[in-house]
């Protein structure tokens, strides 16, 4: 068992995880994210999640946030404030939290957990795993093992950032029709392919859920389909890779 956080814009969410079948223990308790999200309020609601989870100091937490972690430290944020970038995860946790965590990037969390109980269980080879929501988050895992941080929302296609075309939050936004969203999806797709040639693309994310709307529209030679864990694929990955990486 290990207790997973998944910090997105609107809320920040929890639960306990069991590791076996990638299912949760108990309910999922959520906070809405502080207007101001700055590292120290976000920090807060965490300690709130646990303690309304009772979450015990032997179990391994994980932390998923929305920008990239490396070795600890967050070097941009796209979509949360901007007064995150350069601070260290792990440290600003280990103070709010009194125990050591792991942090890893929440695309990369949802990719882990489809690797391990969803749509790319026992899939060999390159697996993509791109979350559509306010940005677009990206998981790269090669035979069982996270190429971490790749960020591929930000590859600029047309000379523009790609999430700020294709992501979600943009069909929403810009009122976009299906048809209209699933053509620039379709750029991306076909551009993310042809420079990675993966064996299997995953769409996670809650526009996931209308998959039949716009994955059928999509013309590419690798096979995309949608995740399956949904809204618990960042809790679950955070648990997961928590469980499996303790640091004390
Ligand atoms: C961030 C990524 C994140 C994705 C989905 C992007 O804007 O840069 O780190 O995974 O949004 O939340």
């Amino acid at each position: 068992m290990a207790c997973g956080i998944d910090i997105g814009g609107s809320g920040v969410k929890s639960a306990l995880v069991d590791l076996t079948t990638g299912t949760f223990i108990g309910e999922r308790v959520r906070i809405d994210t502080p207007e101001e999200a700055t590292p120290e309020a976000v920090a807060g609601v965490c300690r709130q999640l646990l303690e309304q989870l009772q979450v015990g100091d032997d179990v391994p937490v994980g932390v998923a946030l929305p920008a990239p972690i490396v070795h600890g430290t967050v070097p941009f944020m796209a979509n949360l404030d901007k007064s995150w970038t350069g601070v260290n995860l792990t440290e600003l946790m280990r103070e709010h939290l009194g125990r050591p965590v792991t942090g890893l990037n929440d695309a990369d969390a949802a990719g882990l957990a489809e690797v391990a109980f969803g749509a790319a269980k026992d899939v060999p080879g390159t697996i993509i795993v791109t979350t559509l929501g306010t940005g677009i988050g990206s998981a790269v895992i090669v035979d069982g093992t996270l190429v971490p941080n790749t960020e591929l929302g930000h590859l600029e296609i047309d000379g523009y950032d790609a999430e700020s075309q294709a992501s979600a939050g943009q069909r929403t936004a810009q009122d976009l029709s299906w048809k209209k969203w699933a053509k620039r999806l379709q750029r991306y797709y076909a551009h993310v392919e042809m420079l990675f040639s993966p064996d299997l693309f995953v769409v996670g994310g809650g526009v996931s859920r209308k998959h039949e709307k716009y994955l059928p529209l999509l013309d590419l030679k690798t096979p995309i389909v949608p995740a399956q864990l949904l809204n618990t694929a960042g809790i679950v990955g955070a648990a997961y890779q928590a469980s499996r990486t303790r640091t004390s």
